[in-house]
């Protein structure tokens, strides 16, 4: 087929400078693409946040393995800015729980939210105690990479870390779902103390941290309704 290309990418000099190779795609028929559309739309909507854990344990390879699947996320410039810190010590997890108990005490009883941001979690039920932290058999704190620090002390920016960071958090937590396990997006506000905790370097700093493991039997989950097609797409077919 002729290319409906004027510029070619990579351009010849381009080539000549970086390596490229060709990228092995796979193209399905239009039938089974609509198969496995519909596949993955309903294993994803199967998808909750769990808020009881079981002490069951999970090996550190699945761990690993959700890692590896987040990192294949795009990211600006390719930094792929992130650290995934795995804890499954019970004293290091019994050290953050106690940390993310006192700075949401502080947000739910000593009025660090506002009434807007209470009403909007009242259904949810979530409050100071954070005791899954100490159950669930992992926690992993996702890191930002603020700027990019080389072995030899020098620093080189990094781009879009926050897009790049959270599109890795929705790999990831998609990746533990795929696998059978479960996971919740927590985020104790402010999160600072991870960084001193876990002894990160400066240039990291904690984005969203995610217990992880299997939901405590007959677990309840808030009973959300998702948004419809026609509240979250909209076609624009004419110029505004
Ligand atoms: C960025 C972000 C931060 C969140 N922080 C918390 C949190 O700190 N505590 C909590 O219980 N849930 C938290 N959640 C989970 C949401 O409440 C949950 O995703 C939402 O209610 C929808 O439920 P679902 O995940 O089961 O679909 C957070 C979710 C996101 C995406």
């Amino acid at each position: 087929m002729e290319s409906p290309y004027e510029h070619s990418y990579p351009s010849p000099e381009l080539a000549a400078a970086h390596p490229f190779v060709e990228y092995a795609f796979d193209r399905y028929a239009d039938d089974e693409m609509l198969e496995r559309a519909l596949a993955f739309r309903e294993e994803s909507e199967r998808r909750r946040s769990i808020r009881l854990f079981s002490p069951d344990p999970v090996p550190r390879e699945l761990i690993e393995q959700a890692v590896m699947a987040a990192s294949t996320a795009p990211s600006g410039a390719h930094k792929q800015p992130w650290t995934f810190v795995g804890v499954r010590d019970p004293e290091v997890k019994a050290a953050i729980r106690a940390a993310a108990e006192e700075e949401e005490r502080v947000n739910y009883l000593e009025n660090r939210m506002n009434e807007e941001w209470l009403e909007a979690l009242a259904p949810l039920g979530t409050d100071h105690h954070k005791e899954f932290l100490e159950v669930a058999p992992w926690i992993v704190v996702l890191f930002e990479q603020r700027f990019e620090q080389r072995p030899d002390g020098s620093t080189r920016k990094n781009y879009y870390v926050k897009e790049s960071t959270g599109i890795a958090a929705g790999m990831f937590i998609t990746a533990l779902h795929r696998m059978g396990l479960a996971t919740l997006t927590h985020t104790p506000s402010p999160m600072v103390f991870l960084r001193r905790l876990l002894g990160r370097p400066d240039n990291e700093r904690p984005f969203v941290m995610f217990p992880i493991g299997f939901p405590l039997e007959g677990t309840r989950v808030p009973d959300l309704r998702r948004k419809q097609l026609d509240e979250v797409f909209v076609e624009v077919d004419r110029l505004a």
